[in-house]
């Protein structure tokens, strides 16, 4: 068992991932920059002012053996930066680098980065999923940020000896989602009609616990070193079936409406949505081939079991 430093663990994955390290009976110290939230676990905190280039973490990673690195400027709904791509790269490159480095000094022996999906892109072309070869073409600041910390982090690797592992998740869900999983939720669960296209697009997407069970993996094994990882729950359903299999989770069939492309994209720019029109008619599938086989992994969730849960918390908070 190791003793990990943990970044994000305020955050939807981190929280997840922390309990599942205790349970698995490694020693914790987490990296926050606000107080611990109440259900977090009493374990040894090290408090920071903010991930870019100028922290200081010596502080943190006496004795740490293994950094798992989840914090991140992510899911920014309504950007106010004035320079995005420099706010991303300021906390997601500058902050990442500054702090791979100075593990690498601290003699750490492994360093997990979870980066995203979206650094291979935004969309797939029909049967040509993402696969671990695939050449990253990132389209938007964020995933620009995300595949520079992946180089940053690769390099202060290179440079020392420490492992590196690269995670990339597709969008995560499970209980407590937040941002567009949300809003679905609550749209089918008012009865709101969904406009579809039916393009035969499928979307590769993560239950938390299936990426938390990989991250967990990725501590130890072995085979892990110097990897980048795809990540996804190995099933990919076109959307009217994945809103489909939401519905009957959330007890309310979804009411989904056909509607031309050019009509859905057309009305998404309009109301300046284009990116989530986008999103409901074009794949984004990945290819988990090469971490299955690695790590001899396979997600322990369905995607059935995942949605169930997802809706079940969503039913529990929404009522109570
Ligand atoms: N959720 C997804 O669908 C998804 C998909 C692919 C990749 N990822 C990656 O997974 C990681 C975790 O995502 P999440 O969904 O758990 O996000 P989240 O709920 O927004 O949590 C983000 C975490 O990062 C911390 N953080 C953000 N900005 C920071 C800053 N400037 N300085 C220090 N800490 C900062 C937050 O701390 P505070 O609580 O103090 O704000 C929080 O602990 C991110 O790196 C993200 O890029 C997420």
């Amino acid at each position: 068992m190791s003793m990990i430093l943990l970044t994000g663990a305020s955050g939807f994955i981190g929280r997840a991932l922390a309990a599942r390290l205790l349970a698995d009976g490694h020693r914790l110290r987490l990296a926050l920059r606000s107080p611990p939230p109440k259900d977090l676990p009493s374990v040894g905190v090290f408090h920071f002012t903010g991930l870019d280039g100028g922290t200081d973490w010596s502080g943190a990673l006496a004795g740490i053996e293994t950094v798992v690195h989840c914090a991140g400027r992510a899911h920014i709904m309504k950007e106010t930066a004035a320079d995005p791509l420099g706010e991303f790269r300021r906390c997601n490159v500058d902050g990442s680098a500054r702090l791979a480095g100075q593990a690498a000094r601290a003699d750490v022996r492994r360093f997990v980065f979870v980066s995203t999906a979206k650094v291979w892109g935004e969309q797939t072309p029909p049967g040509q999923p993402f696969t671990v070869d695939t050449v990253p073409a990132p389209a938007d600041p964020y995933a620009v940020s995300k595949l520079e910390a992946e180089r940053a982090v690769a390099a202060s690797g290179a440079d020392s000896g420490m492992e590196t592992v690269i995670v990339r998740p597709p969008l995560v869900y499970g209980p407590g989602v937040k941002a567009n999983f949300l809003r679905l939720m609550q749209w089918i669960a008012r009865g709101r009609p969904i406009p579809l296209v039916d393009t035969g697009s499928r979307r590769s997407l993560v239950a938390r616990d299936n990426l938390v069970d990989l991250l967990a993996r990725c501590v130890n094994h072995p085979l892990a070193a110097n990897q980048i990882l795809p990540v996804s729950d190995g099933e990919d359903l076109p959307m009217p079936a994945l809103l489909r299999q939401l519905g009957e989770a959330l007890g309310k069939p979804a009411r989904t409406i056909r509607a031309p492309a050019w009509l859905l994209k057309g009305g998404a720019r309009l109301l300046g949505r284009q990116a989530m029109a986008d999103r409901l008619c074009a794949s984004l599938q990945i290819d988990i081939g090469h971490t299955r086989r690695l790590l001899d992994w396979s997600p322990p969730l369905s995607i059935g079991e995942a949605l169930a849960q997802t809706a079940a918390d969503f039913l529990a908070h929404s009522q109570g």
